[in-house]
């Protein structure tokens, strides 16, 4: 199959290097000249564990190639992903969707012989129609079919998503369509993966449904995780006890500082906007979207409490400030609403991230430090925030040297109470008592 991605981001960029180790002819294409020009000298602009590898491969396979011109490569396809951005529009919230009827219009008019169009952004119930309607009006004479094909990948390991995944929705009705989906997923198929035909509205509303259920799944936790921490019971036996009832699942039971990232807290709350349109209100994400956002300052105020109360002046250092490991996403990251709470108090903050320092710079004015340890020099409490391997096995001793008091909290609930406290830290975790 001769496949293009519209939109080379993050998306668009791991489905079309999948797809191309699939066998597939893939092109990416990306309005933003310099990151074609980066991408086809190797160099990747997100940081997505063995993507760099991949990439490569399929390039010197001569399966993957880049480039800014949408027109020769959508005439030659069998099938185009639209992979654009949906940001929060300003103001509302709602999806923006700009960026997906822009693709639409421009792939209309390149269009030759038959096209599946289909869409791989998170969408709005309904953006189909609107695309299809686009494609039809910019171009009459166009043979095409649009068809919904939401993404379950998550950063950092997205890769083995895509590759392994639990299930494939296609919200499809044309027929021809649908058999080139099945071609285009046919390695998935043959390895079992499940396929989920359904029509285009119900498969657009799968991909909100299931990332607001994951939302409310972790907010759910992070509520039972405060009212452990009233009565003196322990959240991560309690998640064990629950999620081992096969109807609940173990999987996103992690308490911790609340869930960020590009996908939840955007989603929840088109979500929600939709339902209000519809006169269907979703009142279980409303109060999901309101739980995550107070929250996140609460874990400061937290940091505060653990310190009697004062933090002016006092030096605070955080483990981590992306919205989770392995990506360098800082996109309505805990870290942020943390890190303005404690400002506002008069600290002064330190933080150190193994991949998101760039791009924290420019989310906030906090001093940056080399590594662990620098960041826990004269600090009066250290706080975990994000859970990447290299803070899993710290040197205690080490840390505590340097620290001007032995704090350390823990919001992802990495290590034990004993094995800190050996250490003569005082120590507070998530969903314990202290
Ligand atoms: C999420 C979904 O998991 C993907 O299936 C989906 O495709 C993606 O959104 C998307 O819509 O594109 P992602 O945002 O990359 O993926 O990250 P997750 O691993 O889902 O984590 C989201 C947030 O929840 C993080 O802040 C994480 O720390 C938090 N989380 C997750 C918890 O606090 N506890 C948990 O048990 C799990």
């Amino acid at each position: 199959m001769r496949i293009v991605m519209v939109g080379s981001g993050y998306v668009g960029l791991v489905s079309g290097a999948c797809f191309a180790d699939f066998g597939h002819d893939v092109v990416c294409v990306d309005k933003a000249a310099e990151k074609i020009e980066a991408l086809n000298n190797g160099i990747m602009p997100i940081y997505e564990p063995g993507l760099d590898a991949l990439v490569a491969s399929n390039r010197s396979a001569g399966r993957l190639s880049f480039t800014t011109d949408l027109g020769p490569a959508v005439a030659a396809a069998d099938v185009v992903f639209i992979a654009v951005g949906t940001p929060s529009r300003r103001g509302d919230g709602h999806a923006d969707l700009s960026y997906v009827y822009a693709a639409a219009e421009e792939i209309a008019r390149a269009i030759k012989g038959f096209t599946v169009v289909v869409t791989k952004s998170t969408v709005p119930v309904g953006t189909g129609d609107e695309v299809e309607r686009i494609i039809r009006e910019t171009n009459p004479d166009a043979d095409f079919a649009v068809v919904s094909n939401p993404e379950f990948l998550r950063e950092g390991a997205a890769i083995d998503d895509f590759k392994r995944p639990d299930r494939i929705v296609v919200g499809v009705t044309d027929d021809r369509a649908r058999g080139v989906m099945t071609e285009v997923y046919r390695p998935l198929y043959l390895n079992q993966s499940p396929l989920v035909f359904t029509g285009r509205r119900t498969s657009e509303l799968i991909k909100y449904a299931a990332n607001a259920f994951l939302a409310m799944k972790i907010t759910f936790i992070n509520e039972i995780a405060d009212l452990c921490e009233r009565v003196g019971a322990d959240v991560q036996d309690v998640s064990r006890g629950i999620g081992l009832d096969g109807r609940i699942g173990a999987k996103f039971l992690h308490a911790g500082p609340g869930y960020g990232g590009s996908c939840f807290p955007k989603d929840t709350l088109a979500l929600v906007k939709t339902a209000q349109d519809h006169d269907s209100p979703v009142r279980l994400i409303e109060t999901t979207i309101a739980i995550n956002d107070n929250r996140k300052r609460a874990m400061g105020r937290r940091v505060i409490a653990a310190l009697g109360g004062d933090v002016r002046g006092k030096k605070i250092g955080l483990l981590g400030l992306t919205f989770k490991p392995n990506t360098d996403d800082m996109r309505d990251s805990p870290a942020i609403a943390i890190v303005q709470t404690l400002k506002d108090a008069g600290a002064v903050v330190s933080g150190y991230d193994p991949e998101g320092m760039d791009n924290a710079r420019q989310m906030m004015d906090i001093d940056f430090a080399s590594g662990p340890y620098q960041v826990a020099e004269r600090a009066a409490a250290l706080v975990l925030v994000t859970e990447w391997n290299e803070f899993r096995a710290l040197d205690l001793s080490r840390l505590k040297s340097t620290m001007v008091s032995p704090v350390f909290v823990d919001l992802r609930n990495v290590y034990r109470a004993p094995e800190v406290e050996a250490h003569g830290f005082t120590y507070h975790a998530v969903g314990k008592a202290d």
